[in-house]
């Protein structure tokens, strides 16, 4: 991630259209991540962001933080995410990202698991995350609160081969 990476990710975050309607929680600032960027150019142990970049430009973002289902230090795993910029979606782009995430963390990390969740009705991601190797693990219930109201998710997994 660069600089002008963040600043585009800023004006994404101005509008619905510009996260996706899956990812629109309301008007968010990109301080911390300005910050972090200057600090540690956001790849660290813990988690990290790269920027996707499609014809020679940048079209996006895919990131990964840490989670747990039990001690930390032994029960640690990825959670994945990513965001494309409008006007950048359905071309195959979203899955070719995530699957190459999926096998940098699995080269370069130990996680045996690597998770991913969406919105249950967020066909596109599903569809990016199945392509990729996921696969459905359950439904998590009224798990986001989001523009009024709940909306159930969809886990996804996908564990080192
Ligand atoms: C979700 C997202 C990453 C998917 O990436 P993408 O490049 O747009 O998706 P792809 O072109 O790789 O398509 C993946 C599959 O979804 C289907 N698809 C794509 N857009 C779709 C849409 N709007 N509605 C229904 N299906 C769609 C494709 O046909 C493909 O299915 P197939 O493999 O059966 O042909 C991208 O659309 C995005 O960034 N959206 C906004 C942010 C977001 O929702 N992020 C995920 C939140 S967790």
């Amino acid at each position: 991630m660069t600089a002008r990476d963040v600043d585009l990710w800023e004006t994404a975050r101005e509008s619905r259209d510009g996260t996706g309607a899956f990812q629109w929680f309301g008007h968010t600032p990109v301080h911390a991540v300005r910050r972090r960027l200057a600090e540690d150019g956001l790849l660290t142990a813990d988690g990290g962001i790269l920027s996707v970049w499609h014809d020679g430009e940048p079209v996006g973002r895919v990131e990964w933080w840490a989670s747990s289902w039990g001690r930390p230090a032994t029960s640690s795993c990825w959670t994945i995410g990513v965001g494309l910029l409008d006007g950048h979606r359905g071309r195959g782009i979203g899955t070719a990202a995530q699957t190459a995430l999926v096998a940098y963390l699995f080269d370069h990390t130990r996680a045996e698991r690597i998770q991913a969740w969406t919105d249950a009705l967020n066909v596109a991601e599903r569809r990016a995350l199945e392509r990729s190797g996921f696969e459905l693990e359950g439904i998590v219930r009224r798990g986001q609160w989001r523009e009024g109201a709940w909306h159930d998710q969809a886990l996804y997994s996908v564990l080192r081969p």
